[in-house]
């Protein structure tokens, strides 16, 4: 099996609209996208239910794993090639954990790991690791790399360069989805200028620094990516869908469980909640956007009236309602009083009512650990001293501290309706909103 040499004869390329051309010249990453496990990426959109709210949001976890190699690539070809960190198994060693680094993600992924009680990380390290092609491919190059490659996901590995620039508060990952979320979607929140900040990148004692001639540009990344959080990531529509999936999954396993006759085959779902975490690395592949859809028409057609009521609000976008709490106390009191109105109209609560609470600051230097190995964003001054961004941009300290926080519980539409139609609701709102 040692057909896996250094280079490729030829280069490949993808056409991309983010970054022109993709290049790859290394048959390792070429061979590493033929396998079925990264194949499986295109079928996964890279931001689940989004489309929801932004009809065009259906780019795929493929051409942004892509992206994020291509960014990497462009970075390596920036630094200086004699640092003794850029050494060519380093080099491998960061374009295949940027290549990868997304693998696990199931379907409409946060509802999906939310039901399964899984983390994606988990799931990229075991494909990474366990018995599949992937796997081969790279102890076939390398005995080891898998293992490193697993330690770069997990932010374990020695090499902190290597660690910041996939994973950290300015790294590749974060550059390609900011750039091609706001392509796909529209929105123009995530323009940035990605070259300008490539060309300042500098390794300094072993970790990444940006030139100081890259401030204002780094300015302009971390408010995109406020700005991204709040109108695309964050965005209620898109929440609300997240929740009917998630409910839907939770009906699908409490109905397996309680030995419900299916009029359809679900011996798949059955594979996947038996194991639970330690679901088969070949179960968990099995799952991507299509098939939950595929699902869902059959579960439109069951009996049971709630999985038949998920489903349909799943295939016709028929959402729960937010109801925006922010800067009030959610009551359990207040949260009761709903569930007993929604059993009167016939609701199960355990499916149809959803409390999301999120929360952003614009730059969590100062949420910085030991344990996230998440290193503050650091500028190389002219005088050759390294200082943290925010000692230096005014913007950034203006704004490091405010955490803007929203509270929302979700709620089916004829509730809210029914209850704004009633006086004693809007009585009890007042109670409870301040
Ligand atoms: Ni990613």
């Amino acid at each position: 099996l040692g057909w896996v040499s250094l280079m490729v004869l030829e280069e490949k390329v993808f056409k991309d609209p983010i970054h022109g051309y993709i290049r790859v010249r290394d048959e390792l990453i070429w061979a590493l996208i033929q396998t079925p496990e990264f194949q499986r990426l295109r079928r996964i959109k890279q931001l689940g239910g989004t489309q929801v709210v932004y009809p065009t949001a259906e780019h795929s976890r493929f051409s942004h794993s892509l992206g994020v190699y291509e960014i990497t690539r462009r970075i390596i070809g920036t630094l200086d090639p004699r640092a003794e960190m850029m050494s060519v198994d380093t080099r491998i060693l960061l374009l295949a954990a940027a290549l990868l680094h997304d693998l696990g993600h199931g379907p409409f992924s946060h509802s999906f790991e939310s039901v399964l009680d899984v983390n994606h990380e988990d799931f990229t390290v075991r494909i990474i690791l366990e018995d599949t092609e992937i796997n081969r491919l790279l102890e076939t190059y390398q005995a080891g790399l898998a293992k490193e490659v697993a330690d770069v996901i997990l932010k374990r590995h020695e090499n902190l360069m290597v660690i910041n620039l996939i994973s950290s508060q300015l790294d590749a990952d974060r550059l390609d989805y900011l750039l091609r979320d706001a392509y796909f979607t529209g929105t123009p929140y995530g323009e940035i200028d990605l070259d300008r900040i490539l060309r300042t990148i500098r390794v300094h004692d072993k970790l990444i620094v940006y030139k100081e001639s890259g401030m204002h540009v780094i300015e302009d990344y971390l408010l995109s990516r406020y700005q991204m959080f709040w109108q695309v990531y964050a965005h209620d529509c898109s929440r609300s869908f997240n929740f009917i999936i998630q409910s839907l999954l939770m009906r699908v396993r409490d109905l397996i469980s309680s030995g419900h006759k299916f009029k359809c085959d679900v011996v798949l779902f059955e594979r996947l909640f038996e194991g639970d975490i330690d679901v088969s690395i070949k179960t968990y592949l099995r799952f991507d956007d299509g098939v939950i859809t595929t699902f869902a028409a059959s579960f439109a057609e069951e009996d049971d009236a709630i999985l038949r009521d998920l489903a349909d609000r799943f295939l016709n976008r028929r959402l729960f309602k937010e109801f925006d709490f922010s800067g009030s106390e959610m009551s359990e009191k207040f949260l009761k009083w709903v569930a007993i109105g929604l059993t009167d109209l016939g609701y199960d609560p355990k499916y149809y009512i959803f409390r999301d609470e999120q929360q952003r600051t614009l730059y969590d230097y100062y949420r910085y650990d030991e344990d996230s190995k998440k290193e503050p964003i650091n500028l190389l001054m002219r005088s050759g001293k390294i200082r943290e961004i925010s000692e230096v941009s005014d913007v950034i300290r203006g704004i490091v501290n405010i955490a803007k926080e929203k509270k929302t519980v979700f709620l089916p539409l004829d509730f809210m309706k029914k209850c704004h139609d009633d006086e004693s609701f809007l009585n009890m709102l007042g109670d409870f909103i301040v």
